[in-house]
This record gives structure tokens, C-alpha cells and sequence, in this order.
């Protein structure tokens, strides 16, 4: 029987079914009608500096292969061998002429061709005496996305013929996006992915991690309570960053608005105007002053550029890219969608490519103890997520709605078009249009649809 699904988002009542983040045919129409059509994140130009180099990602639930071919041209090909779907390639990144597949050694080129070689050993296996030459190759490489976008770096790509621009997917939320892939001091594009991919498994749906960065500043004071009260951020005792002391404390409490996108679903933990300062660090005055300096920088070009100052996150770009680009940590966290409950995080860490040594070093030690499975902060959320989810799935807890009615009716117009801020610290606007946009994407809407601005409300401003 079909799902309706727009009986269990309930965005102007602020309720949402706990069906959503565990029912199987939900997440497979998440997986047909978002996945397979948004704008996806798969990885950082610097994983693939070198022609034959690869980078093995994934959009929801399909592997992906990154590919810089011989003439430096990137590609993403599904890691599916035609033949009877074996993943030609097993490693996580490297550097080949081709993917041989290992089931029966049909072999592909870099940029997804089933090649053909002389002796046959190679390209498909026996070409003549198994498939008397009959086999039309040309029809049989690798399955291709609709279309790939290098964005200052930046990887993603859509298997969608019919999704928007790139640049339009993305909306005014480029500004946050420009912060990310720009250096420290405002460079464009002069970042790369540092270290390797952290990868881990939650037992939670997907949108509890594209949530929780798109404007949940609520959890941060229980959730991470325990780094602010030992005293012990990554950042060292006192830093700004999770510092108990009465500058650290009010620097923070400074911070006062979120950004959402309402009709395209993206979200920020901060405002596009709201010029954040970077953390001071107790224990490296010399750092305090090094970052200090690149922002001041940034400030002045975007200043010159008539640009806003603001737009640092965390953010989330929908449906699951979600990063912090202010620098202190500066990383990407994708949230793949392995099933309802279970999902796969990956962690990349970006770097100013000319950042100093020192500079370098001391951020991937920071990147380590705040980040990733055993990080600090992370830790912290992924329990939340964990029991959260194992506490809503039984046949009585799964009866009851969410609670999303916080800040309903008390946003205020953002200084950009198609935008409300908050007008409190915490609110939960953001997560109510992120699961508005979802709701449309599950229902199959068209791009059409997607993407015409009166097809949203806005959403009420407090006068
Ligand atoms: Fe790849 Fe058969 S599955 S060659
Ligand atoms: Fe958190």
C-alpha cells in the first residue's frame, strides 16, 4: 500500500513522523527520487592529482569511482561492472591504467570505455570465440553520471539529465560553499584534502547527521557538555573555541543566527552578514595570530568584492554535505545512506594548500581529537544518534511524531533572497524546510517544481 508521505511531514505544525528515518520504502524513495537526482559531494580534486589516478566514493547507496583520465579530464563512473555487477575496483584510491574486473575480467579504462586490446587477454576475455565478435563494446562501459562540476576543487556530480545548473542547485548558499573551498585568507580554490578519509558506520538514518549541521545549535550545550566543562577542547584549555572562560564564553554567545534556505533546503549554523572572529588558543598565541591574520584578509577582499563577511557553518548543503569552513576544524562530512538505519559518515579534512608547516601540523592533530570516530565532538553526537534511533523504532515509540515546533512563526527576513535567519540562537526553521524540501524530492516533484520559488511559502517573519 502506498506511503502518503505528506501526511507524516507536517512543517507548519512542526511535526514530523518517526516513520521517516526508519521505513524501508521510504528509503527507497529516497534513494530513486533524491539520491539519484541531487547535486552529490564525491570528493577533492587534490585525491586525484595525477592522470590514472582514482578515488572510490559513493552517491546514497551507489560506489562511485573518481577518475582523472590521460588528458586530465575528470570523471564519475558507477563501480558496477556491466557484466554481473562486480565492483571493478576494491581499493579506496590508487593509481591505474584500467579496472579489470576480477569476477570474469572485463576490463574498463580511466574514463569508463570497455577496452579492447589485440591479444584479447584483456577488454572482454575470449571477445571472439565467446561472443563471435557480436558484443557491441560502445554500449557496455562503465555507467556514466549526467554530468560532473569542479568547483574550486570541489567534486559533485547528478545522474540526472534533467537537474538544474550546478550553480543554481546551490542557490545563494555559494557563499558558504566559497568559504569552504577558498583559503583561509579568501583565496579561491586554494585548498586541498589533507591526510587520508575517515569512514564509519552509525546505526542511524542519514538525515539525523544532515540535520544536526544544518542549524542544531540546540544540542551543543548538553550534548558537548562534557568538552566545555573538563576544560579539555582540542584547542586546549580557555580557547575561544571551547574555553570556559568568561571571553571564551561570551565570544560564543555572540553568535546569535541561523540561515535557511527555504525552498532549496540548505541550512547554516550562522548568518551570511555576521563577520564570526576564529577561535583564540590558550596554549599558541603564535596560532591565534596567524589564523587571525589570514581572516582579517578575507575580510578585506570580500569587503572590496562587495561580498558578505559571514557564512562559516557548520552548514549543510542538502541533502548531506555537510561541512564547517572556518577553519578550526575546516572539514567535509558526507553522510551516505547505507540503509533506514544505518549510515555511512566520511570525514575529509581541507587545508590552505600553502598553509605554514606549523600551522599544518597543529591543525591535524586538532582535526583528530575534535573529528571523526575518535573525536571529541563526534563521539558525543553519534551516541545521540545511535540510541535515538534504536528508541523510536519499536511498534509503539514509531506511533509518535517529532517535535519540530521551535521558533515556528520567529524567523526574520536573511540578508539573502530566499533566506529567513533566526532571530534567537537556536531555532528549528532550518530543519523544518530541510524535511519541506525532502518531502518534495520523496514525492518524485519534478526539477520544474523543485526549483520554482512560488511554489514555497515563505516562512512567517516576526514583524
Ligand atoms: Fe565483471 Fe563478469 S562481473 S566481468
Ligand atoms: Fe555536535
Amino acid at each position: 500500500e502506498p506511503l502518503e508521505l505528506s501526511a507524516l511531514v507536517d512543517v507548519d505544525a512542526g511535526t514530523i513522523s518517526r516513520e521517516i528515518f526508519i521505513n524501508e520504502q521510504i528509503f527507497r524513495a529516497e534513494m530513486d527520487n533524491l539520491f539519484a537526482r541531487a547535486w552529490l559531494f564525491i570528493g577533492h580534486e587534490s585525491q586525484i592529482p595525477e592522470p590514472g589516478d582514482y578515488f572510490a566514493s559513493r552517491m546514497g547507496s551507489d560506489p562511485v569511482l573518481l577518475t582523472r583520465d590521460s588528458e586530465g579530464e575528470i570523471h564519475v563512473l558507477l563501480n558496477s561492472c556491466r557484466h554481473r555487477g562486480m565492483k571493478v575496483c576494491r581499493y579506496d584510491s590508487g593509481n591505474t591504467l584500467q579496472f579489470t574486473c576480477p569476477y570474469h575480467g572485463w576490463s574498463y579504462s580511466v574514463d569508463g570505455e570497455l577496452v579492447s586490446t589485440p591479444g584479447e587477454l584483456f577488454g572482454v576475455p575470449q571477445f571472439h570465440n565467446a561472443y563471435g565478435g557480436k558484443l557491441r563494446r560502445e554500449n557496455w562501459g562503465l555507467v556514466r553520471v549526467s554530468r560532473t562540476v569542479n568547483y574550486k576543487g570541489l567534486i559533485f556530480a547528478t545522474w540526472d539529465d534533467d537537474a538544474p545548473a550546478f550553480e543554481d542547485y546551490v542557490g545563494g548558499f555559494m557563499l558558504w560553499i566559497d568559504n569552504l573551498a577558498d583559503t583561509l585568507a579568501g583565496v579561491p580554490a586554494g585548498t586541498e584534502a589533507f591526510g587520508g578519509v575517515l569512514k564509519w558506520r552509525v546505526k542511524a538514518n542519514w538525515k539525523f547527521v544532515a540535520e544536526n549541521f544544518l542549524g542544531d545549535m540546540y544540542h551543543a550545550a548538553t550534548t558537548h557538555a562534557s568538552v566545555e566543562a573538563a576544560g579539555i577542547g582540542p584547542a586546549g584549555a580557555n580557547s575561544s573555541r571551547h574555553g570556559t572562560s568568561p571571553e571564551a564564553l561570551a565570544k560564543r554567545r555572540a553568535i546569535q543566527h541561523s540561515t535557511s534556505f527555504y525552498l532549496l533546503g540548505h541550512g547554516a549554523t550562522d548568518s551570511a552578514i555576521e563577520q564570526r572572529v576564529p577561535p583564540t588558543f590558550a596554549d599558541h598565541p603564535e596560532l591565534t595570530e596567524y589564523f587571525a591574520d589570514l581572516f582579517a584578509k578575507k575580510v578585506e577582499i570580500r569587503k572590496a568584492n562587495g561580498q558578505h563577511v559571514g557564512g562559516h557553518g557548520p552548514a549543510t548543503l542538502f541533502p548531506s554535505m555537510s561541512f564547517h569552513s572556518l577553519g578550526f576544524p575546516r572539514t567535509i562530512l558526507v553522510a551516505h545512506p547505507i540503509s533506514p538505519n544505518e549510515t555511512e559518515l566520511w570525514r575529509w579534512f581541507i587545508v590552505d594548500k600553502d598553509a605554514r608547516p606549523d600551522a599544518r601540523d597543529w591543525l591535524r592533530g586538532y582535526y583528530m581529537r575534535y573529528s571523526g570516530p575518535a573525536g571529541l565532538t563526534e563521539q558525543d553526537d553519534m551516541e545521540n544518534w545511535d540510541y535515538a534511533t534504536d528508541a523510536s523504532r519499536g511498534a509503539v515509540a514509531r506511533r509518535y511524531d517529532y517535535n519540530y515546533a521551535q521558533g515556528l512563526g520567529h524567523s526574520q527576513d536573511g540578508p539573502i533572497e530566499g533566506t529567513v535567519e533566526s532571530v534567537h540562537w537556536s531555532t528549528e526553521e532550518n530543519a523544518r524546510n530541510f524535511y519541506r524540501r525532502w518531502l518534495r524530492f520523496a514525492e518524485g516533484q519534478s526539477w520544474a517544481s523543485l526549483m520554482d520559488p512560488c511554489s514555497v511559502k515563505k516562512p512567517d517573519v516576526v514583524a
